[in-house]
């Protein structure tokens, strides 16, 4: 899963992250304990620019990617950033993008072995990869598994030619065979990307495209409706997509498909073996936090007193320059109070399992009375089920996501 980028004022300079003691100030706020801390890195390039997608992402040639400056200002915001993490152990890595793949893989083993010499990780920290197949070569997974990564998540998205390339996919079907195959070889937990309602797609065609990615056995399948973002080509030329109803038939033939292969639906858009769950993810969806650092990457921060959010500089190259100078943030705020409990639920609703109240209230600070009037109309829709411990969505709050975390933003 990607935060949502926005686009943090570019105009010059950044800011540096503040001295650790800034952060500590006393606040609105009594957290009891700090929750488990991830690491997001972002790798801005991709071959060409996708026509639906909205990620920080910048078409860039193979040749010539500055990938060691790049590694060497991520270093350098690393090491501006270690104060305000300091003496906390990092429970999960993602490389995302971007096309991370598109990074050699000694590039890769540069930078894992940076992060290694200046964070403690915990013993088995999730390294995961994102890989496009459209950058794949034969033995390039294996080489990014020898440089440390544990979690390869390659973006499919279909497999069927017409599909990629309506979708402005710079791989075809053969290639992204061929690089499944390859991350099942190297890696035991690997994740295909696929979208579904795509330009012209058909119910059977949907079922096409699951034939071949459940016919790998995937022990994760990332599965997304394809959305339409504002500022991407699609806004500005839509597509004829699927009707509504259309979509719904996939969506359930998504979820029965994959729960007959074991294929647990854990997160709206997550399916997985359970052992398999993306713990990075999980941590964001249950508020944990995350250091993000590269080009337009999100930080969400605890400290005792207060809840910061941070944005890296978007542009790669104002990045890089920044970064090097010590001052790669577009922006550094506290989180209102008020926002907090929000905040929370729009994640951890989209969780099958739901969360635990002492979760919302050691992350959030707050008490369980903050949202207890929109639980209790949400009890009353059927569209969550709690005990004194735990909250869940319902089958139906599952189905009606939105309105169910509407309720709780008019009651925040
Ligand atoms: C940042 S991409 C990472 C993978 C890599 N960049 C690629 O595309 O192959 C993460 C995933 O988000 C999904 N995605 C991106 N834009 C989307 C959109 N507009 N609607 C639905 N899913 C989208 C795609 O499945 C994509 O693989
Ligand atoms: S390859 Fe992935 S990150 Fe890059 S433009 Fe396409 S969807 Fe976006």
């Amino acid at each position: 899963m990607h935060i949502p980028i926005v686009d943090a004022g570019q105009g010059g300079a950044g800011q540096s992250p503040q001295d650790a003691q800034h952060y500590m100030r006393s606040g609105s706020l009594q957290l009891q304990a700090l929750p488990p801390l991830s690491l997001y890195v972002h790798l801005p390039w991709c071959i060409k620019k996708c026509p639906y997608c909205d990620f920080n992402s910048h078409a860039h040639a193979r040749s010539g990617l500055p990938q060691a400056r790049y590694i060497d200002a991520l270093m350098a915001d690393l090491e501006a950033s270690l104060p305000s993490i300091w003496g906390r152990a990092v429970h999960s890595i993602f490389l995302g993008g971007g096309t991370p793949s598109l990074f050699d893989p000694d590039s890769i083993d540069t930078l894992l072995a940076g992060l290694r010499a200046r964070l403690p990780l915990e013993p088995g920290c999730e390294i995961s990869m994102e890989a496009n197949p459209g950058t794949f070569e034969r033995a390039r997974f294996a080489a990014y598994a020898q440089a440390g990564v544990t979690r390869l998540s390659i973006g499919v998205q279909s497999f069927h030619d017409a599909h990629l390339q309506a979708l402005g996919r710079v791989h075809d079907r053969a290639q992204a065979i061929a690089a499944v195959e390859e991350a099942a070889k190297s890696f035991k937990t690997f994740n295909l990307d696929l979208m579904y309602a795509l330009p012209g797609q058909t119910l059977d065609q949907l079922h096409n495209d699951l034939d071949t990615a459940l016919a790998f056995a995937p022990p994760h399948l990332s599965v997304y409706h394809l959305t339409i973002e504002p500022n991407t080509l699609f806004a500005k030329y839509p597509p004829q997509v699927p009707q509504e109803d259309d979509a719904y038939d996939m969506l359930d033939a998504i979820t029965e498909r994959t729960a007959a292969k074991g294929l647990h639906r854990y997160e709206v858009s997550a399916y997985a073996q359970d052992a398999h769950r993306c713990r990075h993810n999980l941590n964001y969806w249950l508020f944990g936090d995350y250091l993000g650092i590269g080009a337009g990457a999100h930080s969400k921060l605890s400290f005792a007193h207060r809840v910061v959010r941070q944005v890296r500089l978007r542009e790669p190259q104002l990045y890089m320059q920044q970064a090097l100078a010590g001052c790669p943030l577009a922006q550094d705020e506290d989180v209102a109070r008020s926002e907090l409990a929000f905040e929370f639920l729009l994640n951890a609703l989209r969780l099958r399992h739901g969360f635990s109240l002492r979760d919302f209230t050691e992350r959030t600070g707050l008490g369980v009375n903050a949202i207890e009037a929109g639980l209790r109309e949400a009890q009353a829709k059927g569209l969550v089920e709690r005990d004194l411990a735990r909250v869940r969505p319902t089958e139906r709050g599952f189905d009606f996501l939105s309105d169910l975390q509407q309720l709780f933003l008019s009651n925040a």
